[in-house]
């Protein structure tokens, strides 16, 4: 299966199809960072009051390093897992110290920052920064999965790394036609919305329902294939 494929109608999906999102509108690195950290364990729509709540009391990442906990964890309050809260704290006073309070555009730096993990930093460096690094989360693994039928378990490390990695080809190749923010967001935006997880995937809307496998040969009720607990 030939990845490059699928990068075109992908992005010209994306760029009729993409939600309006507050996030979106102007993806300043701490925007989409702040964005991404909530999004982890919350769905979108219950985000967007949050991130503008957040975004307006501390506008930047000086404001949050300097920020009390309690008033950070009364911003955060409802959305749970409030270590992610003390993580984004803890980043900006880490940015504040190390970055002159600038957010890296770099991804190996980006990984240093506490609460930052591969995805939050591929998401970074692509969305705020252009980079051609893989943001990989849940709908990507789900997606890929699909469009290349393949039935690799993804709840392994080695199988995420794996895709990870096919991506990251993708989006380096010496003429490849990806757009790095476009290309991961509008990965992320089909699983969410047209290749979803339960019940049946909203295949006549999908930009690739002509060159997708699992489609082709009927077995995209059966993946991803996730078995390790
Ligand atoms: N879920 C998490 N981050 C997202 C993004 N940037 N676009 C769409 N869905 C997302």
């Amino acid at each position: 299966f030939n990845l490059e494929l699928i990068v075109q109608p992908l992005q010209d999906w994306f760029a009729g199809h993409a939600r309006v999102l507050p996030w979106r509108e102007d993806p300043r690195p701490y925007y989409v960072w702040i964005s991404e950290i909530m999004l982890q364990q919350t769905r979108v729509e219950a985000v967007k009051g949050y991130f503008e709540r957040f975004i307006t009391e501390l506008p930047d990442v000086k404001a949050l390093a300097e920020c009390r906990e309690d008033k950070l964890l009364k911003l955060w309050e409802g959305l749970g897992y409030y270590n992610r809260v003390r993580n984004l704290n803890a980043a900006a006073i880490q940015i504040m110290e190390a970055y002159d309070g600038r957010i890296p555009d770099d991804y190996q730096e980006l990984l240093k920052l506490k609460g930052i993990g591969h995805y939050t930093a591929g998401a970074i460096a692509s969305i705020a920064y252009g980079k051609p690094v893989p943001a990989v989360d849940g709908n990507v693994l789900r997606v890929i999965s699909r469009v290349t039928c393949d039935d690799s378990d993804i709840m392994k490390q080695s199988v995420r790394n794996h895709m990870e990695e096919k991506l990251a080809e993708v989006m380096q190749a010496e003429h490849t036609t990806v757009i790095p923010g476009v290309f991961n967001q509008a990965l992320m935006e089909l699983g969410a919305t047209v290749c979803v997880p339960n019940g049946m995937p909203h295949c006549m809307e999908c930009p690739w329902q002509n060159l997708c496998e699992a489609k082709k040969r009927g077995c995209i009720e059966s993946l991803p294939v996730k078995k390790k607990a």
